[in-house]
Order: structure tokens, then C-alpha cells, then sequence
């Protein structure tokens, strides 16, 4: 139904948003979404480049989120951006959802914990902030396997980290995306050492709210450094409890993060608002808008967000950019329908994740177009 109190006519989503250098065709963002479809060596390919391609109408697509490093790989059949072959992969992906005049970011991702030792070069420990079990499993290649006690990161292997993420930034770059996002959600690498619930460690990245934030400040300043803060934006989400997620504050300690990449220079900030187990506005809410004025620059609003919550969040201009995750699985031409205020089509929950690596068009390449 059309909302009576904004029509999509009056409505600036549909029209053309300024983000950094680049020109966005709307205000309407694709969320990652992991869909586990680029086989066991993380190289996407010809399939992965179609189904981008039919979501090119997103004024911004975020790319599923992608390895940075052996190490951060905690899925089997996710995409990486370590090795020249993925950079080769990615550059198919992005020539042809260029063709067709769209833009996609890079989610650079070290899953930390939530990894597992069957997805682990030499079957080893995944890393962590420190030595705390997640509840919930890892979708290795041989199945889900349960999260097991990460083994806590020294001191001095940091550095390295932070440098994956510079180097998964240049071949991002090589690899013809529009830019990158750096994944600060969900409960991975980055999110354990920012809340308090995960990082328990003694050193400077640890124990202050000064020590926790240093790990992602370090990464973003690096990034940043690589391709400049136009091409760099940060996921966060505050209060997402996925992956046995808590912080003790985390007013304060989302918004002094907000603030200090604001100041960092990162084109934008997405924030995944409230947890994605409840709907939209319901649960535990932060002030969404303090962070956005922390920030400064565009902000991303995400999580269960419908046509009339879009073309309300922009009537109040609560958010520069919407993002929709799960319509954009069976909706490819999700604009056109928001826009024209038809149906959506329901996902197939059997088929979001593929696992099999020699297929996958089931669920991913095959939910039409409705005609014009
Ligand atoms: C199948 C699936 C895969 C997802 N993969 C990612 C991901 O790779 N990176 C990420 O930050 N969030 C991921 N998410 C979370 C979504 O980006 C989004 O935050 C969530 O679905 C809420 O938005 P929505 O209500 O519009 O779907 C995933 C969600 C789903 C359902």
C-alpha cells in the first residue's frame, strides 16, 4: 500500500545521492550478504558476477563480506581478497556490475572467533581478542561445526592484522571496487576487541574503553592511509547480540567510535540499528541519531526496514542512505519495485547459502524481474 503521507514522487530515495567522488543512482543501499557461492578457494567467478549484475539498480551495493586473510576465514565457500586469483575473480565481478552502471564496496572481514580450526591454515586455533567461546557454529566445508576457544592474539601479531587489512584494501582497489567497507559488526574480529563482553586482555588493546577501541582505529587509520577516507566506510552494529555479542556501554563506546572515524576522514558509517532478532524499531534501541551527528559525515541506516520506513527515515532525513539485506535475496529489481510500490517476493529459505561449490544459480541467479 502507498504510505499517504510521502509518496515515492515526493521522495528524494529514488534520486541520485553524492557519496564522495562517486554518484549513487538512489538513496537505496544493498546490505552484504553472505551467500557462500564462490567455491573452496574464495575466487568468485561468472555466477557471482551475474548476480550482482541483476542487483546493479542499488544506488550502492556492499559486497558479502570478504576474507581478508587465511586466518579470518570462518565459512567455507566465502569470497577473499588475498591472493592475486581472488583480485582476477573480483575484477569479473566488478567489470560487469560497472557495465551495467552500478557500484560496490569491499566488506574486508577477519571472522576472529567465530572461525574454526577445520577453516584454519595447519588446522589451528582461530584468533581472538581472548580466550572466550561464542556460542553458535561455523559453516565449515564439512558442515557446521560448533565455535571452539579462540586463542588470544599477542601483542605483537596485531600489527599484522592491521596490515591484512591494508593489503586486502589495495587488491580491493586492483580489483576494481568502488571502496571498501570495513565489517566492525556482527560480532567478528574487529566488534570482539571493541566490546567489553569479548576482550578481557591486559595489553593496550585491551581492558579501557581507549585500549578496546585502538584495534579498529589502527585498521581504519590504515585504510584510510591506502585508498583515502572517500573510499572507505565502517559497519558497526551496537547492540546485535549475534555471536554472544555485549558490551557494558554501548552509548559510549559506539559513540566516541563514531566520532573519532568522523574525524578519521571514512566517507561513511553503517549501523545496523537494534539486533537482528527482533523487528525493526523493536528491543533495545541506542540513539541512532547521536552517532549520526558524531559521525558527521553519510549515514547508513540498516535492519528490517520496509518501503514506508525508507521513504519515512528520509521524509525526516533520519539517515542519508537505506539499506535492505533480505528483500534484495529474491527482489533483484528491489528499486523498481519500491519505487512502483509492487509486491515482493518471498525468499527460498533452503537455498540462501550454497553449498555446493560446483552450483548454486538455485536461490541466487534464478528470482526474476517482474516485467515493467
Ligand atoms: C543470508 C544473510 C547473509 C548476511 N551476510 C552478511 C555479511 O556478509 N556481512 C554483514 O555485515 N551482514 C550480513 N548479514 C546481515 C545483513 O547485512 C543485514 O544487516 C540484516 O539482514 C538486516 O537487514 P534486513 O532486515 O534488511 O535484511 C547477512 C544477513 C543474511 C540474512
Amino acid at each position: 500500500m502507498t504510505d499517504p503521507l510521502v509518496s515515492a514522487s515526493d521522495s528524494d530515495l529514488f534520486r541520485p545521492y553524492r557519496l564522495g567522488d562517486l554518484t549513487l543512482a538512489n538513496r537505496i543501499v544493498m546490505a552484504p550478504l553472505t551467500r557462500r557461492r564462490a567455491g573452496p578457494a574464495g575466487v568468485p567467478g561468472p555466477l557471482n558476477a551475474t548476480y550482482y549484475r541483476q542487483r546493479a539498480t542499488a544506488g550502492l551495493i556492499i559486497g558479502e563480506a570478504t576474507n581478508i586473510s587465511p586466518q579470518g576465514k570462518g565459512n567455507g565457500w566465502t569470497p577473499g581478497i588475498f591472493n592475486d586469483a581472488q583480485v582476477a575473480g573480483w575484477r569479473t565481478v566488478t567489470d560487469t556490475l560497472h557495465a551495467a552502471g552500478g557500484h560496490i564496496f569491499c566488506q574486508l572481514w577477519h571472522t576472529g572467533r567465530t572461525s574454526h580450526p577445520a577453516l584454519q591454515p595447519g588446522g589451528v586455533l582461530p584468533v581472538a581478542p581472548s580466550a572466550i567461546r561464542a556460542e553458535g557454529s561455523s559453516f565449515t566445508e564439512q558442515g557446521p561445526r560448533p565455535y571452539v576457544t579462540p586463542r588470544p592474539l599477542h601483542t605483537d601479531e596485531i600489527a599484522g592484522i592491521v596490515d591484512d587489512y591494508r593489503g586486502a584494501t589495495r587488491r580491493a582497489r586492483a580489483a576494481g571496487f568502488d571502496g571498501v567497507e570495513i565489517h566492525g559488526a556482527n560480532g567478528y574480529l574487529i566488534d570482539q576487541f571493541i566490546r567489553s563482553g569479548s576482550n578481557f586482555r591486559t595489553d593496550r588493546y585491551g581492558g579501557s574503553l581507549e585500549n578496546r577501541l585502538r584495534l579498529v582505529l589502527e585498521i581504519a587509520a590504515a585504510v584510510v592511509d591506502e585508498w583515502g577516507g572517500d573510499h572507505v566506510g565502517i559497519r558497526i552494529s551496537p547492540l546485535n547480540q549475534a555471536n554472544s555479542m555485549h558490551d557494558a556501554d554501548p552509548a559510549t563506546s559506539f559513540g566516541t567510535i563514531a566520532e573519532r572515524l568522523g574525524r578519521l576522514g571514512l566517507v561513511y558509517l553503517h549501523v545496523l540499528e537494534g539486533s537482528t532478532r527482533a523487528p525493526r524499531g523493536q528491543g533495545p534501541q541506542l540513539d541512532w541519531q547521536a552517532l549520526r551527528r558524531g559521525f558527521g559525515g553519510t549515514y547508513i541506516s540498516n535492519n528490517g526496514h520496509t518501503r514506508a520506513t525508507a521513504l519515512a527515515a528520509r521524509a525526516a532525513d533520519s539517515a542519508d542512505l537505506i539499506c535492505f539485506g533480505r528483500p534484495f535475496i529474491a527482489n533483484p529489481d528491489l528499486v523498481a519495485r519500491l519505487r512502483d510500490d509492487r509486491p515482493l517476493a518471498e525468499i527460498d529459505q533452503t537455498t540462501i547459502y550454497g553449498m555446493d561449490p560446483a552450483g548454486g544459480e538455485a536461490g541466487y541467479t534464478d528470482y526474476a524481474e517482474l516485467p515493467a
